[in-house]
């Protein structure tokens, strides 16, 4: 028998061991799981390694931010409102929103249709503002029509569109919509 040396002295009714080293690959991953386990345990048991408790903190602080446009109106940014506003990319991207999803509605100037002419002083919701406006673009008005683009639009959209109707005050457009709402003084 060419396994001879390796031959365990015992014999259990005429069945033999023989003494084969475990090979190389397998005792690697029963180390490795070792070390990944001691690893494992001193970092998210003992150590401060994030628990399910972090984990679920930081996934809703994701989504709260992600969804901080939608919905409820809460979160709006104003800041990221006004540096749009002033990015001239941002609002010629807001155009293209508006014709895609607004024009059906308030008409290719925004000088209103089913929905009011959003180029006067006249504002039915809010006074005008870049947070009025982001406030009722994200909202909508349930029982209006006005739908709510806050769960529709990404955010950058949303924005683009709300500093892009911003920019269209006073832009007078032919076949203006008679103003609705209160007047809004600057
Ligand atoms: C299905 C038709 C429809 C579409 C599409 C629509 N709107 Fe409206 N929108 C309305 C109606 C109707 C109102 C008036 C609600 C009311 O009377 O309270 C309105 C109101 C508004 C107001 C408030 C005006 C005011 O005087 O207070 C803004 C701002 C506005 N829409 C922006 C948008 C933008 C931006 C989009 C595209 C992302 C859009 N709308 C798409 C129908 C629409």
């Amino acid at each position: 028998m060419e396994n001879k040396e390796k031959l365990l002295d015992h014999d259990y009714d005429g069945i033999k061991e023989l003494d084969n080293p475990l090979p190389g690959w397998w005792l690697a991953t029963f180390y490795g799981a070792i070390v990944f386990a001691a690893i494992y345990f001193f970092y998210y048991h003992i150590g401060n390694g994030p628990g399910p408790k972090e984990e679920l903190a930081k996934g809703l602080a994701e989504f709260e931010t992600m969804s901080a446009v939608g919905g409820s109106g809460k979160g709006i940014d104003v800041d990221k409102l006004n540096a749009f506003f002033h990015d001239s990319g941002r609002i010629k991207d807001g155009g293209a929103v508006f014709q895609l999803r607004c024009a059906s509605c308030h008409g290719v100037n925004a000088e209103g249709n089913i929905g009011p002419n959003l180029t006067d002083k006249f504002w039915i919701h809010g006074d005008g503002s870049l947070a009025a406006i982001a406030k009722v673009v994200t909202e909508g008005v349930g029982d209006k029509g006005m739908p709510p683009w806050g769960a529709i639009l990404k955010p950058d959209e949303l924005y683009s569109v709300v500093a892009y109707v911003k920019t269209l005050k006073g832009s007078n457009p032919a076949n203006g919509k008679a103003p609705q709402g209160n007047e809004v003084k600057d």
